[in-house]
């Protein structure tokens, strides 16, 4: 069932490839570099706007504030998506500020009114024009907009190629997870005091489970030895790791909670594991082949074995990460505060695979309906207490981050010593660098 990719990667796991570009602090502070960032990599690259299912009517729209841009995506009559610069073209004003809504577009300043495919339909006085009524004639300015895996994308770049060439390979990584099917059911927005850049540094990494998340021990495997690490022409990566316990674990022969529990949940004694508590990832990859398809998981007959037990890491390039597990995707993205290089958003999304017969899904947060969730907004800033996330991996990286961004102001740090596996955290600036000096 192996995957044949446009595109193979570039590294077998070693720095040969890189150039050696230094990683240093001001790339995490400067408001300058975070200037050069906006006119020559966000303004550029493909953004997610949102999920097609929060726009499923032809007149429903959604907002996407990014930096101090903000787009407007619109369904179409005939379900195709169109996007827009949110900005009203009479006089400048922002259009619409909610995250969703439906149906004509209307601004709040003197009331100019827009038909779902940007074109002005209703204006005030409109005899009072020199060049006669701007209806019909004046449109909001529109970006190139596509979709791919139920996500709408949008790019400012009108040069831009096509989304399918900017994400090449992963769609075809990703392509039995039918993304574009699967439900989010957690919707989170979470402000962090640190830079946007320390989450495509750390998801391109597995060297600071131990320290950061040893409780991860039991169920997965993070030693650079067992974990692919590639790296692509595009200047995406992917990690994947083995869904076994660590030989770091306290006793990674025995099988722990949750591991245990794991294999409870799929009938497997985990006392028929006691000493070889490894082998519990093959039995099951064996078990939820058989079982899978009666229990309502009929996804899992198109996933390969791996894909039952292992966790995929996507790192798409600038700022998204998608995380495919059997339960279902992680999707983490870091969007800049548009003032402070200091700050960002944290996304945490779960999107989970229909299952018949079920109802409700288990997430980082706890059980969820499996539906669409409303959108949450949580504060984090420098370490406040998110109730319901406290003992989850999120918060751990999202501390580390904090306190990394402190460290970067330091005349004692000059540059990251990395070991092998962390040679994607290099790619990572050295594509960066690459938009900002003109080379992408
Ligand atoms: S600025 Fe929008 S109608 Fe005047
Ligand atoms: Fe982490």
């Amino acid at each position: 069932m192996a995957t044949v990719l446009r595109t193979e990667p570039i590294d077998a796991g070693d720095a040969g490839f890189l150039r050696g570009d230094p990683i240093t602090g001001d790339r995490y502070y400067s408001k300058d570099f975070a200037r050069r960032e906006w006119d020559r990599m966000w303004t550029k690259v493909w953004h997610v706007a949102g999920r097609e299912a929060q726009i499923p009517e032809p007149g429903d729209w959604m907002t996407h504030h990014f930096g101090r841009e903000s787009i407007v995506v619109i369904r179409q009559t005939d379900g195709s998506v169109r996007a827009f610069y949110n900005t009203c073209q009479h006089r400048g004003n922002r259009l619409v500020w909610a995250e969703d809504g439906h149906g004509q577009l209307t601004c709040s300043y003197h009331g100019w009114v827009y038909a779902a495919d940007g074109v002005l339909s209703k204006a005030q006085d409109p005899d009072d024009f020199e060049d006669g009524s701007p209806c019909g004639r004046v449109s909001l300015r529109q970006v190139k907009c596509a979709s791919w895996g139920g996500f709408v994308w949008y790019t400012m770049d009108p040069e831009a190629g096509s989304l399918d060439e900017f994400l090449d390979p992963i769609p075809d990584l990703l392509e039995r997870r039918d993304l574009h099917d699967m439900v989010r059911v957690v919707w989170r927005t979470i402000s962090v005091d640190a830079n946007w850049k320390f989450a495509s540094d750390n998801f391109n990494e597995s060297y600071h489970l131990p320290t950061v998340h040893p409780e991860l021990a039991t169920t997965t495997d993070e030693d650079y030895k067992n974990t692919v690490f590639e790296s692509y022409p595009s200047g995406h990566n992917r990690m994947i790791e083995q869904g076994q316990p660590s030989m770091r674990a306290p006793k990674p022969n025995e099988v722990e909670a949750p591991f245990g529990d794991m294999l409870r949940e799929w009938d497997l004694d985990p006392a028929e594991f006691a000493g070889r508590a490894r082998d519990g990832r093959l039995a099951l990859q064996r078990q939820r082949r058989a079982l899978g398809p009666q229990r309502g998981f009929s996804h899992y007959a198109r996933y390969a074995d791996d894909e039952l037990t292992d966790f995929f890491h996507h790192t798409l390039f600038p700022n998204v990460t998608l995380t495919a597990t059997a339960e279902g995707t992680h999707f983490f993205r870091t969007e800049p505060d548009p003032h402070d290089p200091e700050k960002c958003t944290f996304d945490y999304w779960f999107m989970a695979p229909r299952v018949e017969g079920q109802d409700e899904v288990m997430t980082i947060v706890g059980p969820r309906p499996l539906k669409e969730a409303p959108h949450e907004f949580v504060e984090y800033g420098s370490g406040a207490v998110i109730e319901d996330m406290m003992d989850s991996f999120l918060i751990q990286d999202l501390s580390v981050a904090v306190g990394q961004q402190a460290g970067f102001h330091s005349r004692g740090y000059r540059d990251a010593i990395l070991s092998g596996q962390e040679s994607r955290v290099r790619r990572f600036h050295e594509v960066l660098n690459d938009y900002l000096e003109g080379r992408r």
